[in-house]
């Protein structure tokens, strides 16, 4: 999977994911990072200016729509020399990363996941012109509810979260760790040596050797730890696992209905008798 960055800093992007797994990723190559610099596009030779006063008034610069432009086109016929396909239909989804888009979930990278060439724009200053968003953007999305000072650390947290589902990017270790969001459910809390730390003792059950048991705890632990965490998570949750009727309680619940009528039955009784 190749991921283009428009940015301003394309070292920041080089640095933060050029490690640990995604750098050994890239290194096997198995994603490929092309950060390209949009003031190489600048159409002012002398300074490289990409920014300008915003037409209005307000505070502070916006990017221009040219320079982003050119630099679109420019990793756009690369991806289009590379794959023989020049599809107008089929073009690589350009995310915009911005405050004011979707905030980005583990669907979302699921989702990003499948595509082969995936683009970010990284927005500084103020802001982008409108006009170029409405020629690029496929996407718009956010990390969350605060603003940062540039795109460039959302657009790497969400291409970390998407390599990792590359297949072939984690190892067996890696990916075999049952992962929050799975289900709508947080990880369950997990324990290595010693059994005993700070007078805190490792959970019995998880060195009993019953797997099923542990698998039992394993998921109660993650019901009642995102129920507490995650109110939002566990209504999903909830919702698309609603707790099934247990039989047997359903039997006691006939029972003691039973009970209940014979006991008004033979309260009526005793009221009649009296
Ligand atoms: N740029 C600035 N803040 C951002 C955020 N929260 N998400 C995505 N892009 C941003």
């Amino acid at each position: 999977m190749n991921f283009h960055i428009m940015t301003l800093f394309p070292e920041m992007i080089e640095q933060g994911l050029g490690t640990s797994i995604i750098g050994r990723a890239r290194d096997k190559g198995l994603i490929s990072f092309n950060a390209v610099n949009i003031r190489d596009y600048s159409g002012d030779e002398k300074h490289h200016k990409v920014d300008d006063y915003t037409y209005g008034g307000g505070a502070g610069m916006l990017m221009q729509a040219q320079p982003i432009y050119d630099c679109y086109r420019a990793i756009m016929a690369g991806i289009e020399n590379r794959s023989g396909e020049t599809n107008e239909n089929k073009k690589a989804r350009l995310i915009y990363v911005t405050p004011q888009g979707r905030t980005f979930d583990q669907q979302m990278a699921m989702d990003f996941a499948k595509e082969s060439d995936l683009i970010f724009l990284c927005g500084h200053y103020e802001g982008v012109d409108e006009r170029v968003l409405e020629e690029i953007a496929t996407d718009y999305v956010s990390i969350g509810d605060y603003v940062l000072t540039g795109g460039e650390l959302p657009a790497m947290v969400m291409i970390d979260a998407i390599a990792r589902l590359v297949p072939g990017v984690l190892n067996n270790d890696e990916s075999a760790m049952t992962e929050s969001f799975h289900n709508n459910l947080l990880e369950y809390p997990q324990y290595s040596r010693p059994e005993e730390w700070m007078g805190k003792k490792v959970p019995a059950i998880l060195l009993s050797g019953d797997h099923k048991k542990v698998d039992e705890w394993r998921l109660e632990q993650s019901i009642a730890r995102t129920k507490e965490r995650r109110p939002d998570l566990y209504e999903k949750y909830i919702l698309e696992n609603p707790p099934k009727p247990e039989k047997k309680k359903r039997r006691k619940k006939k029972a003691a209905m039973a009970e209940c009528d014979n006991l008004q039955a033979c309260d009526s009784d005793s009221k009649e008798n009296t």
